[in-house]
């Protein structure tokens, strides 16, 4: 999906909105690095983080170089230079049931200063990064959120979950196969070099997984701030096939007092291979001297209970709504994905924010593929009697899309009906994705 991110103005909408309450919504210039370090320092600000060092504002810099960042201006401020408000975003690749990618767009660093709270900016905002979607061309709008109560009023819904998977080291037995190849120490640098064609095989595996942009892969190696504790703190394995080619990489820290058996952690795994998922969990969870292997945001289906002997090894907690969807373009997500059954839907959606709404006939050959279209300019025999329906809101589109909610969940929520008998059933059949969705960074 390429796209130039400064190539229109900021929303009128918006900017009109925020005018009348005596605020100024610009689109930041990203090559100012005046302007953009004071929008770097209110996004600080914003998620209660430090102030940033010359070192995070530089890192900062350059992948704001690749997104299209707005602030909001406050000129009565002491400081006016400061927005009261930011967020940034870009276009990107989102992975769907199937192993296609959809052209997506993230939304990330939403923050209202707290001197500006609850006065319908962030609401601007959000409002205008939809149209900012729409613009780019992309199918759906996401991100992840710090509450889950701000963003299901502009049409995201919760699509892919994560959770935090503990292993107890001493009930840790291996009982999986042996991967063929071998897991190494390897250096930061050199991963980095095969990291971004590692890490898209790995992303298109699973859908829920977005792109791997350069500056995060800096980041989770430690390569922005290599001196600073955490980063030192990190090790690098990197998986290898039994002909040598690297097909994973794993980055993990032991958290620990002084002479006191600490925790294994990570936050990074992509494996472009069953043998390299099941060799780099097998090396994380067997680790010496530690007293268990804590995974982060990691997926709340892990074959990992069926690779040891004693299942309850494994714990998983902190079970989380993450990668929120929200549908711009109905056709195009779902002429995206594959389905699992075949099939003929009719799907009404209502979209108070006028985005996404319409009629839409999904139709399902053998193959899982699907032909799409609206339906008025579907053919007239798609609303023959018959033809089985459902009736739900752009919310619950975005909650089914990746295959990680059941359509039947939401019909007895009260928030999915059918328009003909059985329709739920065939959704839930259609929309099944064979592998759980699932996201395993923070964007
Ligand atoms: C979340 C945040 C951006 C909201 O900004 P804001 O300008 O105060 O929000 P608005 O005034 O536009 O509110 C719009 C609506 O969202 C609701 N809302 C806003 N923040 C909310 C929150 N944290 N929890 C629940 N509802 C919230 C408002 O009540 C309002 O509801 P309404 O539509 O029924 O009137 C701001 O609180 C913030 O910066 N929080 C800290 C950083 C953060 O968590 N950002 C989100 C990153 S994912």
């Amino acid at each position: 999906m390429s796209f130039d991110l400064q190539g229109f103005p900021a929303d009128s909408e918006a900017l009109a909105a925020l005018a009348a309450r005596g605020l100024d919504y610009r689109l930041v210039d990203t090559t100012d690095v005046a302007a953009t370090s004071a929008w770097v320092e209110a996004d600080h600000r914003g998620f209660h983080h430090s102030r940033p060092r010359q070192i995070d504002l530089d890192f900062d810099l350059g992948m704001l170089a690749e997104r299209r960042v707005h602030g909001v201006y406050d000129p009565t401020m002491a400081d006016p230079s400061v927005p009261v408000a930011t967020v940034s975003s870009w276009p990107t690749g989102l992975s769907v049931p199937g192993g296609r990618s959809v052209d997506a767009w993230a939304v990330s660093s939403v923050t209202v200063s707290p001197t500006h709270r609850r006065r319908g900016i962030a609401r601007a905002l959000m409002l205008a990064e939809l149209q900012n979607a729409r613009a780019a061309g992309a199918a759906l709008a996401m991100l992840t959120a710090t509450e889950a109560t701000i963003y299901g009023r502009y049409g995201y819904a919760p699509a892919a979950r994560a959770a935090t998977v503990f292993v107890d080291r001493r009930r840790a037995h291996w009982v999986g196969p042996d991967a063929p190849g071998r897991v190494q120490f390897v250096d930061a640098a050199s991963i980095r070099e095969i990291a971004p064609a590692l890490a898209r095989r790995a992303v298109a595996r699973t859908p829920g997984e977005i792109d791997r942009w350069p500056a995060l892969l800096d980041h989770v190696l430690g390569l922005h701030d290599p001196e600073s504790e955490r980063s030192r703190a990190r090790r690098v394995v990197r998986y290898d096939d039994e002909r040598g080619n690297p097909q994973g990489f794993a980055v993990f820290r032991v958290t620990r007092e002084p002479n006191e058996p600490g925790v294994a952690e990570f936050d990074f795994l992509a494996a472009a291979t069953d043998d390299a998922e099941r060799a780099l969990w097998r090396f994380l969870v067997e680790q010496d001297f530690v007293s268990g292997t804590r995974g982060l945001l990691r997926s709340v289906d892990e074959p990992l209970p069926w690779l040891l002997e004693d299942p309850r090894a494994v714990t998983v907690s902190n079970v989380v709504d993450h990668l929120w969807v929200r549908v711009i373009d109905p056709v195009a997500a779902l002429s995206a994905r594959s389905y699992s059954t075949p099939g003929r839907l009719v799907i009404e959606v209502d979209d108070t924010v006028g985005i996404a709404g319409g009629r839409f006939e999904l139709v399902v050959d053998e193959r899982g593929r699907a032909e799409v279209a609206a339906i008025d300019r579907a053919d007239a025999a798609a609303s023959a009697t018959g033809v089985r329906g459902i009736r739900l809101g752009v919310r619950e589109l975005g909650a089914i899309y990746l295959g990680g909610v059941h359509p039947s969940v939401l019909a007895r929520a009260g928030r999915i009906e059918e328009t003909s008998p059985r329709s739920v059933e065939l959704a839930d059949a259609m929309f099944a994705s064979q592998r759980t969705p699932h996201l395993s960074i923070w964007f």
